[in-house]
């Protein structure tokens, strides 16, 4: 196609397309770029910052910065798997995230990014944060213990239910993942069948009654590293 223009990953040539993002023309040649907060389908949040890759020499979160001709991306270098792995093990001390007890052990990308990026034990001490558990909807409950804010139920219930269960509510370290009813979860318009309900990467949102269903040890990530179906080269 006329429109298609080239740019290098890595030093690998790549072919992107015109409203196409660094991750998404990467992605469309078999390179895997680590993400959490993005999400096929949604708008990009641009929040966690996994994706981070250097652009012309600057960090940029590749998720929502446009692929362009001539760019020189590099993606997988030491200096970015380390940023990386900071960001990952950031999330998991500023929760409670009890991966042995979880129901999204084995599907969860937090854990799976945790693996595939070779982090045995945070770095940082943990904050052991109070926060709620509210199971007042009769089918899902949300666990704030195990929310990384990345914001993909927000995007999910606003851009694709229409309906605006979810909101950032607070400031700074209080932000929390919020929803629009007084009386809780169950108190709003959430039903099982809402996209929001299925996009939580880790296990902060999930459905009753169906937990351990597939036992541990025969989930997705359990025999695949995430990103693993997106290689084809690279990564
Ligand atoms: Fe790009 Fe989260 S995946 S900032």
């Amino acid at each position: 196609m006329s429109d298609t223009f080239r740019f290098t990953i890595d030093g690998v040539e790549v072919t992107g397309t015109p409203g196409q993002t660094i991750l998404q023309a990467a992605e469309a040649a078999g390179i895997w770029i680590p993400r959490l907060c993005y999400l096929e389908g949604l708008v990009p949040g641009g929040a966690c910052r996994v994706c981070t890759v250097k652009v012309q020499g600057r960090f940029q979160a590749a998720c929502a910065f446009p692929a362009g001709p001539g760019l020189v991306v590099e993606n997988d270098t030491e200096e970015i798997r380390e940023l990386r792995k900071q960001v990952v093990e950031m999330l998991f001390v500023e929760g409670n995230h009890f991966c042995m007890f979880c129901e999204k052990s084995g599907n969860c990308e937090l854990q799976a990014l945790a693996y595939r990026l070779g982090i045995a034990s945070p770095r940082y001490p943990y904050l052991f944060p109070v926060r709620q558990v509210d199971a007042s909807h009769p089918d899902v409950f949300i666990d704030g213990n195990r929310c990384i804010q990345c914001g993909r139920c927000i995007r999910a219930s606003r851009d694709v239910d229409g309906k605006g269960v979810f909101g950032f509510v607070e400031r700074s370290r209080d932000t929390r993942v919020g929803v629009d009813a007084r009386t809780g979860l169950g108190g709003t318009s959430l039903t099982l069948d809402d996209r929001a309900v299925t996009v939580c990467p880790v296990g902060a949102i999930l459905k009753k009654r169906v937990g351990f269903a597939v036992p541990i040890g025969e989930r997705l990530y359990d025999h695949r590293p995430i990103g693993t179906d997106l290689e084809r080269r690279g990564a």
